[in-house]
């Protein structure tokens, strides 16, 4: 058996360091004792936007990025998403297994119990400007939930920990729903529970006057496919905001806005919104090798391309792909696919792309899915956020129960000034002028 261990040299000092290996990994905390004075720090690990450092042992979601591969507790993401429901992948996602008929049904009921919102949200979702990004008013809804359940603080409580799971799991597309709603002006729909999951969202959206919408059942399942695709990617930028959050052990609706803020952003959950605008911007094929042209020189991205996990293809992308088919033959094609399908066949032909493993991600083709449905695209990010929270709050759980876990508070390098001394202000010069000054602009 070779042994388990790293032999560290300090070229400084000459001395050896004995580092433990477990799991393919060292522990960064192992460094500490590298010194070269006495009284130094030790040495610690830089590692920028945490791109080869693991912040916690999971046993939720497993990725391998070079082969494809994405599997939740042990489920291939392929088998989830042709035979499983939204509901049922988010029981197996929160507690590890698959439900039998009657947890499922209990779990259905939980969840359902929890889809009506305290009316005052409608309240102060009114104070938002009339065309506020939905997103923007998720973030605030969820976290001032928190102020109407302020048993939920109870962390350590395994009744309150499900509590919390089952209202915010329910009460998601409400507040998503609403969102749209009034970005459109119009009147909320209440929650019908009736349907399923994926259903009762869209009535809650596309419903006018009819006394009795039905969700079209292509269109249903094909949000509840998605709506599986997206429910956990283990340690992505959001959930990583989420776990770091919690960890300090404020209460799961405050961190799980903080995840809904993170996954605001263009490079992640606005990422599929920012795919459709730039089709849009691109416009036709012919136009599709100049842009090429302008992405490699680094005249923007090409959205919905590479990923820092996946080094292959991304294996919802491909669900996505075969779905949009389903969902065409119901909303008839959206036009933007003609243009995605030749960028895909260009820039998986370039070197620059084969050479940098940038292949389609899941927002490549979701956004021109969601679009064919008739959503708007600030809605795009709004949908990735109704699915994830059963992956957030999967991912809360094991962090609140892991003793391992502690306040996440990482290291800096300082490069700054050392220390200087306060003058008064007729004597200071511009302070860009300073010999000192450093070239940040704030
Ligand atoms: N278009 C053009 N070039 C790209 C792209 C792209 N979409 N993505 C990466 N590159 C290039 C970079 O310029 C860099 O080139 P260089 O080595 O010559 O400097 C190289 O590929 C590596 O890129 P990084 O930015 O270092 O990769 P990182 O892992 O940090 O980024 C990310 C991953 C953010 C997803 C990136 O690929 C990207 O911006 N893609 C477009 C946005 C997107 O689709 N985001 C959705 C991600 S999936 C999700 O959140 C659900």
């Amino acid at each position: 058996m070779p042994k388990e261990s790293l032999t560290v040299t300090d070229n400084r000092t000459g001395k050896q360091y004995e580092i433990a290996i477990s799991n393919d990994s060292i522990r960064a905390a192992d460094f500490k004792q590298i010194r070269f004075k006495a009284d130094d720090q030790g040495l610690v690990t830089y590692d920028p936007a945490l791109t080869n450092t693991a912040t916690c042992t999971s046993r939720i979601t497993y990725i391998d990025g070079n082969k494809g591969i994405l599997r939740y507790r042990g489920y291939p993401i392929e088998e989830l998403a042709e035979k499983s429901t939204y509901l049922e992948t988010a029981y197996l996602i929160v507690k590890g297994e698959l439900p039998d008929a009657r947890h499922l049904a209990m779990w259905r009921h939980n969840i359902t119990l929890h889809t009506m919102v305290h009316e005052n949200i409608k309240k102060f979702m009114d104070g938002f400007r009339y065309d506020a990004h939905p997103m923007g008013i998720l973030v605030s809804t969820i976290g001032a939930l928190s102020t109407f359940y302020p048993d939920a603080k109870n962390i350590h409580d395994l009744e309150s920990r499900r509590l919390q799971t089952r209202r915010l799991i329910g009460k998601v597309p409400t507040l998503a729903a609403w969102a749209y709603r009034r970005l459109r002006g119009l009147p909320f729909n209440l929650p019908d529970n009736e349907l399923s999951y994926a259903g009762n969202f869209l009535k809650m959206l596309f419903r006018m006057t009819e006394r009795d919408y039905k969700p079209n059942p292509v269109l249903e399942r094909a949000l509840d496919v998605l709506f599986v695709l997206h429910a956990d990617h283990e340690q992505n930028c959001s959930t990583n905001a989420v776990r770091a959050v919690a960890s300090s052990q404020v209460d799961p609706y405050s961190a799980v806005a903080a995840g809904v803020a993170a996954l605001y952003g263009p490079l992640h959950g606005g990422a599929n919104e920012a795919v459709v605008r730039m089709l849009q911007e691109i416009g036709s094929i012919e136009h599709v090798p100049e842009a090429i042209k302008r992405f490699k020189a680094g005249d923007g991205r090409l959205m919905g391309f590479g990923h820092r996990v996946y080094r292959n293809y991304d294996p919802r992308g491909k669900i996505i792909k075969k779905l949009a088919y389903e969902v065409f033959e119901v909303t008839g094609k959206n036009p933007l696919i003609d243009i995605a399908l030749e960028l895909e066949r260009i820039a998986l032909e370039d070197e620059y792309f084969v050479s940098r493993k940038l292949y389609p991600n899941v927002d490549f083709y979701s956004g021109i899915i969601y679009q064919a449905m008739g959503f708007p695209v600030e809605l795009f990010p709004v949908l990735f956020a109704i699915p994830r929270t059963s992956g957030w709050l999967a991912q809360w759980a094991e962090l609140v129960r892991d003793p391992e876990q502690k306040i996440t508070r990482p290291r800096q390098l300082y490069v700054g000034s050392e220390e200087r001394h306060w003058s008064p202000l007729e004597g200071r010069s511009e302070p860009e002028m300073r010999e000192e000054a450093v070239s940040d602009k704030i």
